[in-house]
């Protein structure tokens, strides 16, 4: 039984629930984050009952300017030091990027990016002294190549590897791990929030959130820095690198495309 105590963001559903519920089945003290409180307490209680664990939930909107902040300071109260955190609420938008409302594009970029990074810095020191833990910052296989239509959704993913990848090599010395999950097409509520759920990528290539759960759990034991699960979205991710920037552009537009635009 681990000993651990893991702060999932975005734990409510889709793949921080398949999370928690990975970790709570390795017995770790829980802490869930998330606007939706019934979601959140009526899975705390369901992994209480099933694997005896701890757990706090923390109603919290992650979009706002001081939300790491508050967080940290719940966490203070409950007396809770974090092992592994979970970066993971996210959400995405497909429209014109004239079409998206700056206040969309704010909150957005607020939530992939400002709070993951706030939290990260808040909660890293603690890691750092006691020379473990382990910080998943969920990605996408958006990370890997601009998406017309998606425009700032894309750019907030590409940031989260970004930053993932340059903490995991500053941080490696002080035994943490810093890894990022780059899922493609999941079906999670993801697809029908953000309107992507029409996309071809999405239709032919989504995986099971269970499917994604596992790979990530498995990587992220491993200190893996990039999970990318599924062999297509892998084999996507490395052929980007090798393929001219105009056709990946072009291949990003036909999938992204909004179904009201021909
Ligand atoms: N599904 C995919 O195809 C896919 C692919 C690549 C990457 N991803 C990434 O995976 C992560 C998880 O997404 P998912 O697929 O599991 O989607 P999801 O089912 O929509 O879950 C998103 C989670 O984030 C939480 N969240 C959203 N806005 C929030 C806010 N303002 N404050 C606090 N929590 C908030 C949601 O809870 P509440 O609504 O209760 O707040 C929910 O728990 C995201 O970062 C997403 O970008 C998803």
């Amino acid at each position: 039984m681990s000993a651990e105590t893991v702060l999932i963001t975005g734990a409510s559903g889709g793949i921080g629930e398949g999370l928690a519920r990975r970790f709570a089945a390795d017995g770790a003290r829980l802490v869930l984050v998330a606007r939706r409180a019934d979601r959140l307490q009526q899975l705390a209680t369901e992994l209480q009952t099933r694997h005896g664990i701890e757990h706090v939930v923390i109603p919290l909107d992650l979009s706002t300017a001081d939300a790491a902040r508050t967080l940290y300071q719940d966490l203070q109260l409950h007396n809770l030091t974090i092992d592994v955190l979970v970066n993971n609420a996210g959400f995405g938008r497909n429209d014109h990027f004239e079409a998206i409302s700056t206040a969309d594009h704010l909150e957005m970029m607020q939530l992939n990016m400002v709070t993951l990074v706030q939290l990260t810095h808040l909660i890293l020191p603690e890691m750092i002294a006691r020379r473990r833990g382990i910080i998943v910052n969920v990605g996408s296989t958006a990370s890997f190549q601009p998406g017309p239509y998606s425009t700032v959704y894309f750019a907030t993913k590409a940031f989260v590897l970004s930053f993932s990848e340059g903490l995991s090599q500053e941080v490696r010395e002080h035994g943490v791990a810093v890894t990022c999950l780059c899922p493609g097409p999941t079906r999670t509520d993801f697809g029908a929030r953000s309107r992507m759920d029409k996309n071809w990528n999405f239709i032919h290539g989504s995986m099971s959130t269970d499917a994604v759960c596992d790979a990530a759990y498995r990587g992220l034991r491993r200190r893996k820095r990039i999970i990318i699960p599924g062999l297509m979205n892998w084999m996507l991710a490395f052929s980007v690198r090798f393929t001219p920037r105009p056709v990946i552009l072009h291949l990003m537009q036909t999938w992204q495309r909004p179904k009201q635009i021909k």
